[in-house]
């Protein structure tokens, strides 16, 4: 039985759940790892995680769906993109089988915690890995934690599927050839200056460029980008330094194969921005939130679904990632775990 929280006002905020999972990565292999009531991590002053920041996180999500069962969303993607990240910040993977398992029983032991089918709200789930011993010379941890809590949420921008006003980054996030393309939590401690000017500013995200031409459509500090042409093209950024959202790939499949529309995985230009006819941003956190303008410095491009609602192919996309989500519609093989009947 969810518990009784008045769901529908959740924001994207933390609340401490009944248990989560932790294991020790320590003389070089990891221990099992248990569920533990403890919401507090204890570590050394100089652990490798406070000084360099040697760590890196996942986001995904469990729902109840319509007929009454608790699910998750390809979990299988988040610990396979976690690989890549330990891998590039050198640290040991949680084995994958062992990520999805590790899911599973968090979402398991925290069920009264999953919002009621319906209610707006769902339970994000956050794993993460740290470097947890002394490090003073600048060279990788030798032990590690990994982790799972998981946190019932709302909406990650305020007003839901309301369209939102961005502007173009003077700044950037993530140089060519460095760590835009994975999960670390540097990405994220680089962000933090500029979101809190944007919104000082009155916008509700920064669009990147990309560093070195400032020319190209990267992403936004938590969400990558998806347009629409004015003859319903989904188009996706492609770049190298982007993260490899887990739902601008199922978009992409849901646009193809759910409804029909032609899709591309290509360069996008600052240029061409005035053409397209929806735009929007999709993640774990935000799903798809509709963007209604975009402010590059004196020039704005508004686009033509306008400031009140989603643009119609932004609505199809979403009711179709939704509904195969909450079970109402029959999801791709393999992209829905079920976790509770
Ligand atoms: N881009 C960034 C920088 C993110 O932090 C996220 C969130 O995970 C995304 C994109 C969306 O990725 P996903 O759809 O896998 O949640
Ligand atoms: C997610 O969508 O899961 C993320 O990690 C984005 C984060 C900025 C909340």
């Amino acid at each position: 039985m969810p518990k009784d929280i008045d769901w529908g006002s959740l924001g994207f905020g933390y609340v401490a759940t009944d248990k989560r999972f932790v294991a020790n990565f320590k003389d070089g292999k990891w221990d099992e790892g248990t569920l533990t009531e403890d919401a507090t991590v204890t570590m050394s002053e100089c652990a490798g995680v406070l000084q360099y920041a040697q760590t890196c996180f996942e986001g995904l999500k469990a729902y109840r769906t319509e007929d009454g069962k608790v699910v998750c969303f390809r979990p299988d993607l988040n610990a396979s993109r976690m690989k890549d990240s330990c891998e590039k910040l050198k640290m040991p993977v949680f084995p994958e089988d062992k990520f999805v398992d590790a899911v599973v029983e968090v979402v398991k032991a925290n069920l009264d915690w999953v919002p009621p089918y319906g209610s707006g709200a769902t339970l994000y789930l956050r794993p993460y890995e740290f470097g947890i011993n002394p490090v003073i010379g600048v060279k990788p941890a030798d032990d590690y934690q990994f982790r799972i809590f998981c946190t019932p949420v709302g909406p990650y921008f305020k007003g839901g599927a309301k369209p939102i006003v961005i502007r173009v980054s003077d700044l950037d996030r993530a140089a060519p050839h460095g760590t835009g393309n994975i999960k670390a939590g540097l990405n994220y401690a680089m962000s933090l200056y500029n979101i809190v000017d944007a919104h000082e500013a009155g916008y509700s995200e920064n669009m990147y460029l990309d560093p070195q031409t400032r020319t190209k459509v990267e992403e936004t500090g938590g969400a990558n980008f998806i347009f629409i042409t004015k003859d319903g093209t989904l188009v996706t950024p492609k770049s190298d330094s982007i993260l490899p959202s887990i739902t601008r790939r199922s978009l992409c499949i849901v646009a193809e194969k759910y409804l029909g529309m032609k899709v591309e995985h290509r360069e996008v230009l600052l240029s061409e921005l005035d053409s397209f006819a929806e735009c929007g941003l999709c993640g774990t956190a935000a799903v798809i939130s509709p963007v209604g303008k975009i402010v590059d410095h004196g020039r704005e491009i508004c686009f033509p679904s306008g400031m009140d609602e989603m643009g119609p192919w932004t609505k199809k996309l979403y009711d179709t990632l939704t509904g195969i989500q909450m079970g109402r519609i029959e999801a791709p093989e393999g992209w829905i775990k079920v976790i509770a009947e």
